[in-house]
């Protein structure tokens, strides 16, 4: 049945706030979305007013300095804070991206903060991937090959094949491509989503890879890749620049050439 609302449990409602200390010259609010599963209790926006001149220049030093001066409670994941692990995806001011490569400055007025769209929340600002990370295995995102390698030697790849991986191989899987994609929401269960769908073409061209037919038979289906209807709200939101639509426009493609 059709829900036009929120159950009841699910619906965000006003949290605490926490205003800035006496003396903050450069006051900025940022609304932070929370949720504790244990709690029993409906999500909540929290609001916490801050200085500027006490952090550094990124979102993520803003919700780093909250959680280690304001409030302990606040849960999100990070590590690399340079764009390179991707943990730090969610939703800053209505767009996918990282909090670490995201700078303060951007925004002119309050920041509002939400986990990734349409994927179970852990808690607070954590989605939990499970799903998204066994899509990624159920490409073998590996080299297969049916040849033995060359003896004493890699397996080549001219300069021309080599330069096929560019805008490819720099994909994080940070996931915000995917949690932006219409269809992607709607269809997650059997839709691989932009993001595992760019990884797969990365192994489709690469020249050193000798399954690119059965990856292809893999993908042939009106789910895993078909799902696609270029909205392009993917390549829109790619914190690393990337275009996923693109991949899978080439993968399409592929799948023509490959049967006239
Ligand atoms: S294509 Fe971009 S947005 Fe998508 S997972 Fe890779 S880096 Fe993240
Ligand atoms: S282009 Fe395809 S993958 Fe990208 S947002 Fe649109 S439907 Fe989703
Ligand atoms: S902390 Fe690694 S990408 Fe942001």
């Amino acid at each position: 049945m059709a829900e036009f609302t929120l159950p009841k449990n699910s619906k965000v409602k006003q949290g605490k706030t926490f205003a800035a200390a006496n003396g903050a010259t450069r006051k900025k609010t940022f609304r932070i979305y929370r949720w504790e599963p244990d709690s029993g209790k409906n999500p909540r926006v929290d609001t916490y007013e801050v200085d500027l001149d006490k952090f550094g220049p990124m979102v993520l030093d803003a919700i780093i300095y909250i959680k280690n001066e304001i409030d302990s409670t606040l849960t999100f994941r990070r590590s690399c804070r340079e764009g390179i692990c991707g943990s730090c995806a969610m939703n800053i001011g209505g767009t996918n991206t990282l909090a670490c490569t995201k700078a303060i400055d951007d925004f002119s007025g309050d920041i509002a903060i939400y986990p990734l769209p349409h994927m179970p929340v852990v808690k607070d600002l954590v989605p939990d991937l499970t799903h998204f990370y066994a899509q990624y295995a159920s490409i073998k995102p590996w080299m297969q090959t049916q040849t033995p390698p060359p003896p004493d030697a890699e397996r080549l790849q001219s300069k021309e094949d080599r330069a096929k991986l560019d805008g490819l191989y720099e994909c994080i899987l940070c996931a915000c491509c995917s949690t932006s994609c219409p269809s992607y929401w709607w269809n997650s269960d059997r839709y691989l989503g932009p993001a595992i769908l760019l990884q797969a073409y990365r192994w489709i061209i690469d020249s050193r890879d000798e399954y690119t037919g059965e990856r292809l038979d893999e993908l042939e289906d009106p789910f895993r890749l078909y799902r696609c209807h270029t909205i392009m709200n993917c390549t829109n939101t790619c914190p690393k620049g990337l275009n996923p639509a693109k991949a899978i426009a080439e993968i399409k493609k592929l799948m023509v050439t490959r049967t006239v």
